[in-house]
């Protein structure tokens, strides 16, 4: 059995995918650039640098930047998304998130977050989640952001076991591609045709028990 759960955050634990998504939207629409959905799945578990990378190549202005602007440009989506995080309280946890953290704990298995954001920290402050986390790993750790499995990798060590130990709760096509890169079990949360076919999938958190975990772990789907 797993020893260890690797939670990302933005869109796993709460709806802040939803805000990264309008952040990124607002920025673009300054700078003549228009995103949809569809092109945001894309941005979904990318780091900040990464996801403004992809959001120029999709307006065909990769080269419009110096390091400057872009960093001034990543910066500014950071405080676009600051002001809409501001109103988080637990009521925003998405339901079966805490009854599985607790679980968890219940059952001594180890808790870490391997989130792509530099947000997390404060983000689990606000819904009050921090105590139920055994480590945080840092994304600013990292050499390589999800799809490599570097933040899976240092989550499951912070938390003293293997990644083949862990299993890996996602949202994001980005992510599962982390966690399977890591070793870790995958399981995602959202729709078979942005994830894969081939692993466990919740259509929503509320499905995510100890009981579901243990039933999916290590058998193919
Ligand atoms: C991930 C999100 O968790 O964190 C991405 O899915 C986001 O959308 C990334 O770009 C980095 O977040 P932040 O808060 O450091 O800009
Ligand atoms: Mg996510």
């Amino acid at each position: 059995m797993f020893k260890g759960v690797l939670f990302d955050l933005d869109g796993v634990i709460t709806d802040t995918a939803e805000f990264h998504y309008r952040a990124w939207k607002k920025l673009g629409e300054e700078i003549g650039i228009s995103i949809d959905r569809n092109f945001n799945e894309q941005l979904k578990g990318v780091s900040r640098e990464d996801s403004l990378t992809l959001l120029l190549a999709y307006g065909k202005k990769e080269n419009d930047f110096s390091n400057e602007e872009f960093a001034a440009l990543a910066k500014r989506k950071n405080e676009y998304y600051l002001e809409m995080i501001q109103e988080i309280t637990p009521t925003d946890v998405f339901p079966g998130i805490v009854p599985l953290l607790t679980e968890l704990k219940k059952a001594g298995i180890k808790i870490a977050l391997a989130s792509a954001s530099k947000n997390g920290p404060l983000l689990l402050d606000k819904m009050q989640l921090t105590d139920y986390f055994d480590a945080i790993a840092d994304p600013s750790k990292v050499a390589s952001g999800k799809p490599a499995p570097d933040i899976f990798l240092l989550a499951a060590k912070e938390i003293g076991f293997e990644a083949t130990d862990c299993l890996g709760i996602e949202d994001a096509k980005a992510g599962i591609q982390a966690i399977i890169a890591s070793g870790a079990y995958p399981v995602g949360v959202g729709r078979k045709e942005d994830l894969g076919e081939d692993i466990p999938i919740v259509a929503d958190t509320s499905s995510l028990t100890l009981d579901y975990l243990q039933h999916v772990w290590r058998k193919d789907v």
